[in-house]
């Protein structure tokens, strides 16, 4: 949330300025209070906030005949992945007026796994471009992450279920040798898909710095300079694999990658 308001309070400001007119600028998120947080920039903002952004099933074709309006004079809209393409497979036309999206996400597949670009091309001529660039959120996902993976691990390696099962059921001192029977983190070598981004690079050095963990990161290209906490970078996925006793991938989701972890490898 910071960082998305770092980066909106930086870039929208250059935006509207850079255009000749006063240019729409719509929240239409989940997120509730990010326009009042945006508040200082001075501009213009029209904030849709609804209860049913909050649905997993967000449906665009239920959208209020208000927020319909709305949406077809945005320019500059701040939303959800999925929220974009479920408006765009609906309707490639609602928003027609749209010049940039800002992602409230890091990931941005949704809009590629849908129909949304399909549908957007069909309705154009043939290979006509996307009238607006979406950009994402990133730098701000690798802590929180970071401390899930390594929660994860050592939840696993502790039996922290086992425990937990224990203390319910008030068996003290049952099951001691698994218990007892734990690898240190420091022997055990975390492997990392896309480990050098900006969110496997925080993960690798939780795991290094703070765990001692032998960290190898699987990149796509081959690299010379290893990020701090990753001891070997390998574009070698079978070498990646053959090491790990964890396997973390943050890799994104695109045809290139989607797949790669099949029987085969
Ligand atoms: C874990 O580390 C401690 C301290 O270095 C060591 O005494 C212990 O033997 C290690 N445990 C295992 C299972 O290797």
């Amino acid at each position: 949330m910071k960082y998305l308001l770092l980066t909106l309070s930086i870039l929208l400001p250059i935006t509207v300025k850079a255009l000749y007119h006063q240019p729409k600028v719509v929240i239409f998120s989940s997120i509730q209070n990010l326009h009042s947080t945006l508040a200082d920039l001075d501009i213009d903002i029209q904030d849709l906030y609804d209860n049913e952004l909050e649905s997993i099933d967000f449906d665009a074709s239920c959208l209020k005949p208000s927020t319909f309006e709305v949406l077809k004079e945005a320019e500059i809209l701040i939303t959800e992945p999925k929220i974009l393409a479920n408006i765009l497979e609906h309707d490639p036309d609602i928003l027609q007026k749209l010049r940039w999206c800002q992602s409230t996400f890091a990931g941005v597949d949704a809009i590629f796994k849908s129909n949304a670009l399909k549908a957007w091309k069909d309705s154009k001529q043939r290979d006509a471009p996307f009238p607006f660039i979406v950009t994402r959120i990133s730098g701000c996902f690798g802590q929180p992450i970071a401390e899930w993976v390594i929660g994860r691990i050592i939840s696993f390696e502790r039996n922290f279920k086992l425990m937990d099962n224990n203390q319910v059921k008030r068996k003290w001192g049952e099951n001691l040798g698994v218990l007892k029977s734990y690898r240190n983190l420091s022997d055990l070598t975390l492997v990392i898909l896309g480990g050098c981004g900006d969110i496997g690079s925080c993960i690798a050095k939780v795991a290094k710095l703070g765990f001692a963990m032998k960290v190898i990161a699987y990149t796509k290209h081959s690299r010379i300079d290893a990020p701090t906490g990753v001891d070997e970078c390998t574009t070698d996925l079978s070498h990646a694999l053959k090491s790990a006793d964890y396997l973390v991938s943050v890799l994104p989701s695109t045809p290139e990658t989607r797949g790669l972890l099949s029987r085969s490898v």
